[in-house]
């Protein structure tokens, strides 16, 4: 087992550890006073899980109520928001309870945010069930829901009060989703950590999840304490991303996002080479470790069209965008970067 203390505007454990989903109401105990637990979870998640969870809480003297919508992004809008809301109102929730997001990302985010505007703000507890969620969307505060306009458009910053992450859970993820996670996990490794690029080279992710997930998690909290509310360094953790972001709005997302985002990753590696920021022998390893778990390393779209999309993207300011740019395995840069310059940046990355 391990355990990371994220020191943000509230401070909190994220433990990580096999088996961990029957000590929940032990753990959840040290971290909230509340006696009525208000569980989120999707209907993949639930019938795996849930009732282990409820039982644990039961078991531990907690008062139990379950929502259980239907799995998937289409589900992480108003009209969900609203029903939870709802529920938890029928259900008596007070401002000294709290609510436990139990599944992937989608569930982290709109149950997050359900706890976060509840009656003001209550408590939330981060039971990530997906390798996404363990690794990136469960730490980190960022919570909300997609409008028909765009994702995450509506959200707000809240930390949860504790984050327990019971490896065991990720053995029924299919493969596509994990290779999804692995995506943001070769991501993490390029940004700046060559121990664990090395490490998840020579043996499988799902081999040493918690070595994996541990560091992760470090790395995340790192910029997450340093910029809690993204105005600069935590920029450094759309590595990928950028590019990504674009690929996915091109396929109206039926590309998966982390398959975006090792097509985006190996896109900007390509042109960091052509620019002279990076070797080719570094840019080779990054290719092959993203085709070893089965991501793909080329972009299906023109360099126009993915520049079209970047140009319009309501984050990117003025006239310029930033690129996490790679130098080395382990290492990047925030290149600020005129608009008018990314398309050569494109072209750079083998994109025609
Ligand atoms: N808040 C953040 O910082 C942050 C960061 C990254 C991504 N996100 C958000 O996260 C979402 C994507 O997360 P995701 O990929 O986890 O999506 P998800 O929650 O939809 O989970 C993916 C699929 O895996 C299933 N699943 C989850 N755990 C399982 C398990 N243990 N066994 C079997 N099936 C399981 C789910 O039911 C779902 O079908 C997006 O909405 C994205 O915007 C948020
Ligand atoms: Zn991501």
């Amino acid at each position: 087992m391990k355990t990371i203390t994220v020191n943000a505007s509230k401070k909190y454990d994220v433990i990580i550890g096999a088996g961990l989903l029957e000590s929940a109401a032990e753990l959840i105990k040290k971290a909230v006073s509340g006696k009525t637990a208000f569980v989120i979870s999707d209907d993949n998640v639930f019938p795996l899980y849930g009732n282990r969870l409820i039982l644990s809480l039961q078991k531990g003297g907690y008062k139990t109520y379950s929502y259980v919508f239907k799995s998937g992004e289409s589900s992480k809008n108003l009209t969900t928001y609203s029903s939870i809301l709802e529920k938890m109102c029928e259900s008596g929730i007070t401002r000294s309870d709290f609510v436990i997001a139990l599944g992937g990302g989608v569930t982290g985010d709109l149950a997050g945010f359900t706890a976060a505007t509840y009656q003001r703000g209550i408590d939330f507890i981060q039971l990530p069930t997906s390798l996404l969620a363990a690794v990136d969307s469960s730490v980190g505060g960022k919570t909300g829901v997609d409008l028909k306009s765009g994702k995450n458009q509506v959200g707000c910053f809240c930390q949860p009060s504790l984050v327990i992450c019971d490896t065991e859970l990720l053995s029924t993820l299919n493969e596509a989703e994990y290779e999804n996670g692995c995506a943001e996990i070769i991501k993490y490794a390029v940004l700046g950590n060559k121990d664990l690029f090395d490490s998840i080279k020579a043996l499988p992710v799902k081999e040493q999840y918690e070595e994996v997930i541990a560091e992760c998690v470090n790395m995340k909290r790192h910029f997450v304490e340093a910029d809690e509310f993204d105005g600069g360094l935590r920029m450094m953790l759309n590595l990928g991303h950028t590019i990504g972001h674009a690929v996915e709005t091109l396929s109206k997302y039926k590309t998966a996002h982390g398959r975006a985002v090792a097509m985006g990753l190996c896109a900007i590696a390509r042109a960091a080479l052509k620019k002279g920021y990076i070797s080719k022998s570094d840019v080779e390893e990054i290719i092959n470790l993203v085709l070893k778990y089965n991501l793909p390393a080329e972009i299906p779209y023109k360099a126009a069209e993915l520049e079209s999309i970047m140009m319009n993207d309501k984050k990117g300011k003025g006239d310029y965008i930033s690129l996490v740019v790679p130098e080395q395995i382990g290492k990047c840069s925030l290149i600020k970067t005129n608009k008018s310059d990314l398309l050569d940046w494109l072209k750079g990355g083998g994109i025609e």
